[in-house]
């Protein structure tokens, strides 16, 4: 079974996701990092050069191909559950939880970094609170939800251990 995480900007899913595969011996795949290796470019110039449209579509792809893996950890970019077909194509071989954050915590955990285009922008704090609100249908569609605000990464990673452990009997993946 693999475990997907999926959730907005700066709610951990990297860091998370790298500390469960670390305890549970499994592989960690980036989504974003996929992205990156097959483009020759970042984030931020794939955003600027091509297009976020050709990024969606990039990112598409790669969902379809690393939703065949198993037995993997796979932390997927923040606008990854705007499509339906990725969220199915993720959900086949692994159960979805969703992490969640304040947007004040969001714009804390976020504001130094400047590698993610969406937040490039003039008011981050706006922008936050907007995309939170437009994205929050598609965030429901995760099996799970753990709201990481006030909790380390350990913590985090405890809690998806144990819903893993729940889920792993009744998961037909
Ligand atoms: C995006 C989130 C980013 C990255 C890209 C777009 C989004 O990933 O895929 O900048 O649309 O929310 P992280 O959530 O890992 O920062």
């Amino acid at each position: 079974m693999n475990v997907v995480l999926v959730g907005f900007m700066g709610t951990g899913k990297t860091v998370v996701a790298k500390r469960l595969a670390e305890k549970l011996n499994m592989r960690y795949i980036s989504l974003d990092e996929e992205i990156v290796e097959r483009e020759g470019k970042s984030i931020n110039e794939i955003f600027e050069e091509d297009g976020e449209t050709y990024f969606r579509k990039v990112e598409k792809e790669v969902t379809k191909e690393v939703s065949e893996l198993k037995e993997v950890v796979i932390d997927a970019g923040g606008g990854v559950v705007k499509d339906n077909e990725n969220i199915s194509n993720l959900k086949k071989r692994g159960i979805m939880v969703c992490l969640t954050a304040s947007p004040k915590v969001i714009y804390e955990r976020t504001k130094q970094d400047d590698s993610r285009p969406l937040l490039n922008v003039e008011n981050p704090k706006n922008k936050i609170k907007e995309l939170l609100e437009k994205r929050e249908p598609f965030y429901a569609n995760a099996d799970y939800t753990i709201d990481t605000s006030k909790l380390t990464i350990n913590e985090v990673a405890k809690k998806v251990i144990s819903i893993m452990k729940k889920a792993k009997d009744s998961f037909k993946g």
